[in-house]
């Protein structure tokens, strides 16, 4: 069985996510979209409700699941018995922190290995961050993420 593990803080999560999530669900037999606990980072969603808005999305993929974890990854993966971390690459910034986590990853736990999509061009410029700003100007948000969270979307950020 090939498990694999999607990570992020996915706050909230974008289409670009989303893209990653579907291609890589084909690679593997099951999918984890492991969704971080960090009480240092704040968050516009608490972590049971991005988990709940991943599974409402994804709820229609027989081979992916939807959890939340803390602490290291590769712990996480061990537990779920994965051997692959997925990440998606939008540019040639991202390389160099992914690079290095990924080396990290592979060093703290010899069997893991980390698989990097490139963004589809059309998301290649999107973060959870760029969407919380335009939300929070008022800005338009319907390319960026699904239609069903946008209104949980606007609540949030006009608090
Ligand atoms: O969506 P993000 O915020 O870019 O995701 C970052 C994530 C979750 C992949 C990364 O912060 C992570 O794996 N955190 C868990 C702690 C850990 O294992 N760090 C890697 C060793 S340095």
């Amino acid at each position: 069985m090939k498990r694999a593990i999607y990570p992020g803080s996915f706050d909230p999560v974008t289409f670009g996510h989303l893209d990653i999530i579907e291609r890589s669900s084909k690679l593997v037999d099951e999918l984890y979209v492991a969704v971080l606990v960090n009480s240092a980072k704040k968050s516009l969603f608490s972590i049971d409700e991005r988990v709940k808005m991943l599974s409402e999305l994804l709820s229609g993929y027989d081979n992916i699941k939807v959890e939340s974890f803390g602490g290291l990854l590769v712990d996480f993966a061990k537990e779920k018995d994965a051997k692959f971390i997925v990440r998606g690459l939008r540019a040639v910034t991202d390389f160099e922190y992914e690079l290095q986590i990924s080396q990290m990853n592979r060093t703290i736990y010899s069997e893991i290995d980390t698989l990097f999509l490139t963004t589809s061009l059309e998301y290649a410029y999107l973060s959870s961050s760029i969407v919380k700003e335009v939300a929070s100007y008022g800005g338009d948000i319907s390319h960026f993420v699904p239609e069903s969270i946008i209104p949980l979307i606007l609540e949030r950020v006009r608090r």
